[in-house]
């Protein structure tokens, strides 16, 4: 399912500060340097507000570093163009800690939307979700709405989605922080068999079962990676 090669990502002194309503800012990343090489396998632990979200959605490009640089395969995204950027990011993939996803649309629809602009057509669509779907044990909800569902098994949702992209470099936050033991295992195993293909893997958790699968385990406080 996941590509061969993995991508690196690579923080640089990154920092991102937040406007709050005072006047001031808050630094929820506050100098963060981070090498993934590829093919890796890193957990981010950490407490709750120590700004474990936040990095990922830098490191995945989702959001831009108030000082710093983030460096994908070797490239600063700051310095490409637009659509350099948007084709360097194709590779990769996420998936969130609330599992979002489009309300109204059926999940087979949600899991497998990123296909829609590549133009593959919606029988081949539906029979890509329900594969996904499958590896992580929903087969039973590929007609329902994601309102429909359990916290946990929309989280189960937003892997399925994720994987179907084959990603080279996927974040996943708190994958299994909703589950029950038996999901959170399955969840695991899709996860360790994604980077088992060759994927770069980035887990932000507290989860022992994940942290013990991790080839190597960063902690931050306070929006810095305390020494490992
Ligand atoms: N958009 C925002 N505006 C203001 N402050 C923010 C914003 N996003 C995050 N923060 C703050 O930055 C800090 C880090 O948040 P973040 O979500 O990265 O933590 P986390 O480690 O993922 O926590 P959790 O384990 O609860 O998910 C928190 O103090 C949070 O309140
Ligand atoms: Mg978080």
């Amino acid at each position: 399912m996941t590509a061969q090669t993995g991508l690196s990502v690579e923080a640089r002194e990154v920092r991102r500060e937040f406007a709050v309503r005072d006047g001031t800012a808050v630094a929820a990343v506050a100098g963060v340097s981070l090498s993934v090489a590829a093919g890796a396998f890193v957990a981010v632990r950490g407490r709750s507000g120590s700004g474990k979200t936040t990095l990922l959605a830098l490191l995945a490009g989702l959001d831009h570093p108030t000082s710093g640089s983030v460096l994908l395969d070797g490239v600063d995204l700051a310095r490409v163009s637009r659509a350099e950027r948007t084709r360097r990011l194709r590779p990769t993939g996420i998936v969130f800690q609330n599992g979002a996803a489009v309300p109204r649309l059926p999940v087979w629809e949600n899991v497998s939307i990123g296909l829609v602009p590549l133009g593959v057509p919606m029988a081949e669509r539906r029979q890509l979700a329900e594969a996904a779907l499958e590896t992580v044990a929903l087969q039973h909800v590929v007609a329902r709405r994601p309102e429909a569902l359990s916290a946990g098994e929309r989280q189960r949702a937003a892997l399925a989605r994720a994987l179907l992209h084959s990603p080279r470099l996927l974040f996943a936050d708190e994958p299994t922080s909703n589950l029950d033991p038996e999901s959170a295992e399955i969840v695991c195993d899709v996860l360790a068999g994604a980077h088992a293909s060759g994927a770069t893997l980035v887990v932000a958790s507290h989860d022992e079962r994940m942290l013990a699968r991790a080839a190597r385990v960063v902690e931050m406080r306070e929006g810095r990676l305390v020494s490992e």
